[in-house]
């Protein structure tokens, strides 16, 4: 029997710049380098401690937390050595994200594409989307940064496409005392639910013109000069809750990554980054023996990413590009902040396994949405991402990037109901210019009135329900039984 209680093992975390390679104690909040502007990778300096504990031992542990009673290791500090080792039980946020379920996709869905595939559910966090597991884990720093300094008073910050937004006035209104949180959002460029979420948490919500671009630079110049605490996923704290993605992947796969191949819609670059850092630590750990196979997934309409690997290895430059409207909205980024990231791990990750590892897929905006559709015409739940995902996994198939014998798993990273604009614009014909998608017959779907109100009016109850009903059976063409 495995005790249950909070772990003893404390690590070292220190902030590596990837651009000048300088190292700062984790017991600051630090952005990006002071020295060259670069951004930060959390590593632990006494991982060497945990190389100690053989993979089998780890596996056995995880397994055995997955039921802790523990409030502190239910959600995603049930990795907590391999997360961030530095926060005490009692700093640890939990809002019940993590533990997200891999659904099998259904039967027909899997016949349609040819091959094994799954969806992991992101939608299921309590802001319903993937941004839950780096805010739980940023939010537990702070706290343990609020305690130790007795501050009295922290803004939070953050520029969203609407999901970290989200997600971080709900984290801020959970814990609540000292934070203050304050969110930007591109004006026009959020869905109507997502900017629901800050404004019903309390947050103070702020909108400017232009593209979350434009707010990005608004925030990284607030947090240079003035005392906020930047959510943003520059903010590497938020990588280490996000690595836990990664982590369960591996543990529902039963630790065995091998013919795996895993989709992620790239957008500010933190989730694919964070992913490729948690199976790295999973494998140097000896935790699974085979990384799996990443494939990033693009917009034609925000595809700076996709355009750096396209270009020769020798050769390539990274160039931000200027953003179009896109139904992948949430990844509608031209500038990723952690694209220096990417290229670190995407370039370990090729050593550690080999060519093809690490790919880079570019989709159609129709190909987004109508594969969200297709998914969701199966019995998921996924958003316009989750579609990027499901489109970028067609495109790899269709040109022979991916096998029949690998297994898929998609990334459905937020819950279809916060992009359901998105849907009735294909329903209804009413895309905006730019989008460059033309509706479907087979995917439409609309809502058929069976009597109008007036008819209503005119009938007493008896008779609108004989009537109504015969109505049904017409449309539905029933039998009698
Ligand atoms: N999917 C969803 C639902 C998102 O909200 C985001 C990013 C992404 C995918 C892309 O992930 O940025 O880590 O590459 N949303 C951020 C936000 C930018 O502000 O909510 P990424």
């Amino acid at each position: 029997m495995l005790e249950d209680k909070f772990p003893s093992y404390r690590g070292d975390l220190r902030y590596h710049c990837l651009g000048c390679q300088k190292k700062y104690p984790g017991l600051e909040l630090h952005y990006t380098c002071p020295d060259c502007g670069g951004v930060f990778l959390l590593r632990d300096h006494n991982f060497s401690e945990l190389k100690k504990i053989p993979g089998e031992k780890w596996r056995f542990i995880f397994d055995a937390r997955a039921g802790s009673r523990i409030n502190a290791l239910r959600g995603i500090f049930r990795f907590y050595e391999f997360i961030a080792p530095v926060v005490e039980e009692k700093d640890i946020v939990y809002a019940g994200e993590g533990n997200t379920p891999l659904i099998l996709a259904s039967s027909r869905l899997q016949r349609f594409v040819g091959q094994k595939l799954a969806f992991k559910n992101e939608g299921q966090n309590p802001s319903a989307s993937f941004k839950d597991r780096g805010m739980a884990c940023a939010f537990s720093y702070l706290q343990r940064l609020i305690r130790q300094k007795g501050w009295d008073q922290v803004i939070t910050i953050c520029a969203s496409t609407g999901d970290t937004s989200a997600s971080a006035a709900l984290y801020a209104a959970y814990v609540n005392g000292p934070v203050k949180s304050v969110v930007l959002l591109p004006q026009g460029k959020v869905t109507s639910q997502q900017l629901s979420q800050p404004l019903g948490s309390g947050a103070a919500v702020v909108e400017l013109p232009g593209v979350f671009d434009d707010c990005m630079r608004v925030v990284e110049y607030l947090a240079d000069n003035f005392r906020v605490a930047l959510l943003n996923s520059k903010n590497a704290w938020r990588i280490l809750g996000q690595e836990s993605y990664a982590f369960e992947v591996a543990q529902w796969c039963d630790w065995d990554m091998s013919g795996r191949v895993l989709f992620i819609p790239v957008g500010n670059a933190g989730n694919i980054t964070a992913v490729m850092s948690g199976f790295l630590k999973l494998k140097e750990l000896g935790v699974i023996s085979s990384l799996p196979r990443i494939f990033g997934v693009q917009s034609r309409n925000a595809d700076p990413v996709y355009r750096y690997y396209s270009q020769d290895p020798e050769q390539r430059s990274f160039v931000p590009v200027q953003v179009r409207p896109s139904v992948a909205q949430a990844a509608m980024i031209g500038n990723p902040v952690s694209f220096p990231r990417v290229r670190d791990l995407a370039r370990r990750f090729e050593q550690e396994q080999g060519r093809g590892f690490f790919n880079v897929v570019l989709v159609e905006e129709q190909e987004i949405i109508e594969s969200m559709l297709l998914a969701n015409r199966n019995g998921h739940i996924s958003c316009t991402q989750g579609g990027e995902c499901l489109a970028g996994l067609l495109r790899a198939r269709e040109s022979g990037l991916v096998e029949k014998s690998e297994q898929a798993i998609l990334n459905a990273t937020a819950h279809a109901l916060k992009f359901s604009g998105f849907q009735d614009m294909y329903f209804n014909n009413s895309f905006p210019q730019g989008y460059d998608i033309t509706p479907r017959e087979e995917f439409m779907n609309q809502p058929r009135q069976v009597l109008s109100p007036e008819q209503k009016k005119s009938m007493d109850a008896q008779e609108f329900t004989r009537t109504a009903s015969q109505e049904l059976v017409r449309l539905l063409g029933l039998k009698g039984n």
